[in-house]
């Protein structure tokens, strides 16, 4: 049966970084984009009414946050995760990331310490150097095919250096892990101790398979809302990236005081109507789509690793517990860092992204982005096959 996810969108001329940046990022025209962590399905239909009433009922000039935007975040954070908050609890941002970039200019100045798990998410790294920030890199370990934090690092490294804040990716890009609440507490009550705040990057929070629980550290324990900032976006989960609207959950009045005031000096206060009007016909009509949504990508995660279970037997991966992205360990490719992303191009004609950007321990892994039409994963698999075969043929 033909399901409304299977409907291939040409994307190409759209100004789509996934499909025109191809030629950027790739060097290639035609390689099948599985990079970029966007997804090639159409818009959910409530946002696509909720836009199309904007413009033709309103004149788009500088626009205040509406109450409902307020009142559907403040729904879906209680109903998803469990987490009571208020109005004046919500400051914007155009994006996750620069949300990021202030949250380190609030409570850490210039030299002083940043840590970070490896491998992660490009930008946790990058937004740090490029605001003269120390990084610090707590390398995960992996347990049963996925990524567990080391507490024990964590702890000795904070003990020992200025570290300031603790940028965490909840639940984890590139690894798909879903963070355990007894990881969670126990990276919480070091942050406490040490004095070094908790910036929770939960863009992946509602992109989360069946089997697996998503917690908040906000939601764990009152006390966590004066030490943790959560970031948080509808843009991974519905799509809507290009529209551009983020926000901090930030409950204590201490740190939102900071926050605004690095937002003011920036001059970064102001909202996208565009981007209050997607995420609020997002949070409040559209669960059905986004249930059918998970649906489809947990059948493809079940595709893929089926796929490799029989295919590419020599390959391990990490079973993703979120996200739509899956990596893989390339290493029987015996091909080095960034030519490994190259090789995929020119054996495959396929556009991955390569686990050197996420850090210094994942050199020999590559990301494979899986929200697609199950058509076009197919092709993409093959054409990752195809690398193998050849290569490891030779
Ligand atoms: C963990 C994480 N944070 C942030 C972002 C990007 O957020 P934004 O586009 O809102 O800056 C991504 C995009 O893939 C991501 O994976």
């Amino acid at each position: 049966m033909e399901r409304i996810f299977d409907e291939i969108i040409d994307r190409s001329g759209t100004n789509s970084v996934k499909w025109d940046g191809r030629k950027l990022f790739f060097d290639s025209e035609t390689a099948l984009p599985m990079w970029v962590a966007d997804m090639d399905f159409d818009n959910a239909p409530a946002i696509k009414t909720a836009l199309h009433n904007l413009i033709n009922q309103q004149v788009l000039g500088y626009a205040l946050p509406s109450d409902t935007l307020y009142q559907s975040i403040i729904n879906w954070q209680n109903e998803r995760h469990q987490m009571n908050i208020a109005n004046d609890q919500i400051l914007f941002a155009p994006g996750v990331v620069g949300a990021l970039a202030v949250c380190i200019q609030a409570f850490s100045e210039p030299g002083e310490g940043v840590m970070i798990n490896d491998p992660v998410y490009t930008p946790f790294a990058s937004v740090t150097e490029s605001n003269s920030r120390k990084l610090y890199r707590s390398p995960l370990s992996i347990s049963n095919n996925q990524y567990i934090m080391d507490l024990k690092d964590i702890e000795d490294q904070f003990s020992r250096y200025s570290i300031k804040v603790f940028l965490l990716c909840n639940p984890h890009n590139p690894g798909g892990r879903v963070w355990s609440k007894e990881e969670l507490i126990q990276l919480t009550d070091l942050c406490i101790q040490y004095g070094v705040i908790l910036i929770s990057d939960e863009i992946h929070s509602d992109l989360v398979y069946s089997e697996s629980t998503h917690y908040s550290p906000v939601a764990l324990n009152d006390t966590y809302r004066d030490t943790v900032v959560t970031l948080h976006s509808a843009s991974k989960t519905f799509n809507i990236a290009g529209v551009k609207l983020a926000y901090f959950i930030v409950c204590n009045d201490e740190l939102k005081e900071k926050i605004s005031f690095v937002q003011s000096q920036t001059e970064q206060s102001g909202i996208s109507t565009f981007g209050m009007v997607a995420t609020e016909a997002a949070f409040s009509e559209s669960r059905d789509w986004h249930n059918a949504l998970l649906e489809y990508l947990e059948d493809n995660r079940q595709y893929v690793t089926d796929f490799f279970d029989h295919e590419l037997l020599e390959v391990r991966y990490m079973k993703p517990e979120a996200t739509y992205l899956f990596w893989f360990d390339a290493s029987t490719l015996k091909t080095p860092g960034e030519a490994l992303k190259q090789l995929f191009v020119d054996i495959g004609d396929v556009a991955l992204n390569d686990g050197t950007a996420y850090g210094e321990s994942s050199g020999q892994y590559m990301r494979l982005n899986f929200a697609c039409p199950r058509t076009m994963l197919e092709e993409g698999l093959k054409r990752v096959k195809k690398v193998f075969d050849e290569k490891t043929a030779e």
